[in-house]
């Protein structure tokens, strides 16, 4: 990232995406990271590369943000990718260094990354420390410009201070940074999540309700949201929290609380309303077209989780087009973005010619 007057290389095992990056070309889509990129890509920074020993060699910290996707056969996030990339890192140090987990990991990764890193590389010198992401997609630039808060979870008090170093122009731009424990700063990511996921939810089971009584969902959340103790942020009601984040992170959550013996119910009704959710779209589009839609033709528009991205991970359209597609409707579907990444997981509807 070409921030802070840092020097930064960019890391991928995907030579694939060092190339279109070296390229100038973005290989996810996210609102004016084109432009970012390329403008400092010309200005010779940030650097890209697969060689991971090259990037990492003499950084005063190193930021993991690979990908914890939910572990087959249960929910529990897959830290594997995590440990891989640490235990690479290890044997890549060679000053101290400040090890920072920014994918969303389970309570205790630290802990053990900190361990992989030590067999790896006995004599290393290095800090473990949590920093999780809270920037969403669609308003990414945005939220890491001006975020609401930055948490730092370290047991290491010269670790600390490197990340202080590292996010010092945000702080100086009031951008409030929390310091805590590690474990605790792990377990903040996941809480944020759930709170969220459960506003939303919570929000579409009012809608249901308002439905049945003649209510406008929309002015009831309005009226709901005005309280400042609520606020009107994830109070729109649809076809239930999707995404690359919510549903792993619930899922995950809930192993840990499985593991710990520390019942999270409320989470629990979050998961079974919004999986009944997305199901219940579908079936809502046939009734509202007379119940039978065998042999017609339904136009979808939109694919993606949400707007301003491309990405299809967990998007609700995928459910509501199944549910379209076994009433026996032949879908035809557009999006802005995400055309290309819905194609494999939705082979058999239409897109637009050309597309
Ligand atoms: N995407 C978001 O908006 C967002 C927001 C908050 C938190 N997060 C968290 O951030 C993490 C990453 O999410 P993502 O959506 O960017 O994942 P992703 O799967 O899209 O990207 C991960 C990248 O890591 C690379 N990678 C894997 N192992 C590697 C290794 N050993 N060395 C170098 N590169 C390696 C992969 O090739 C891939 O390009 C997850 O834990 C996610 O929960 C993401």
């Amino acid at each position: 990232m070409p921030i802070f007057g840092h020097d930064v290389c960019c890391v991928d095992k995907d030579a694939g995406k060092i190339e279109r990056l070296l390229d100038g070309v973005m290989p996810i889509y996210e609102p004016g990271l084109d432009d970012l990129v390329a403008r400092n890509v010309e200005a010779g920074r940030p650097r890209f590369t697969t060689d991971l020993a090259e990037g990492v060699k003499d950084a005063d910290a190193v930021f993991i943000g690979v990908g914890t996707p939910s572990r087959k056969g249960d929910g529990h996030a897959d830290p594997s990718y995590v440990y891989a990339a640490a235990a690479e890192i290890g044997k890549a140090i060679t000053v101290y260094t400040v090890i920072v987990t920014k994918s969303t990991v389970p309570v205790g990764t630290g802990d053990e990354v900190e361990r992989i890193i030590r067999e790896a590389n006995p004599d290393a010198q290095f800090g473990v420390v949590s920093n999780p992401e809270f920037r969403r997609k669609g308003a990414a630039i945005d939220d890491f410009k001006r975020p609401d808060r930055i948490v730092i979870g370290s047991d290491d008090e010269r670790a600390t201070e490197v990340m202080r170093q590292v996010y010092r122009p945000l702080y100086l731009d009031q951008a409030p940074i929390m310091v805590t424990e590690r474990r605790t700063a792990e377990l903040i990511k996941y809480a944020g999540n759930a709170f969220l996921a459960t506003k939303i939810t919570f929000i579409n089971e009012i809608a249901d309700l308002c439905e049945q009584v003649g209510a406008n969902v929309q002015e009831v959340a309005r009226g709901t949201g005005l309280d400042n103790h609520i606020g009107s942020k994830f109070l729109h009601a649809g076809p239930g929290y999707s995404g690359s984040c919510f549903p792993k992170d619930m899922l995950a959550l809930l192993e840990t609380s499985q593991d710990y013996k520390a019942p999270q119910r409320i989470v629990e009704a979050v998961v079974a309303v919004n999986d009944q959710r997305k199901r219940a779209m579908g079936h809502k589009v046939i009734a509202a077209m007379g119940g039978e839609i065998r042999g017609k033709t339904v136009a979808v528009l939109g694919l993606a989780f949400k707007q301003n991205t491309d990405d299809m991970r967990d998007s609700p359209a995928i459910a509501v087009i199944q549910a379209l597609l076994d009433a026996g409707a032949k879908v035809r579907a557009y999006d802005p973005e995400a055309m290309e990444q819905a194609k494999p997981l939705l082979p058999t509807i239409e897109y637009p010619k050309g597309s």
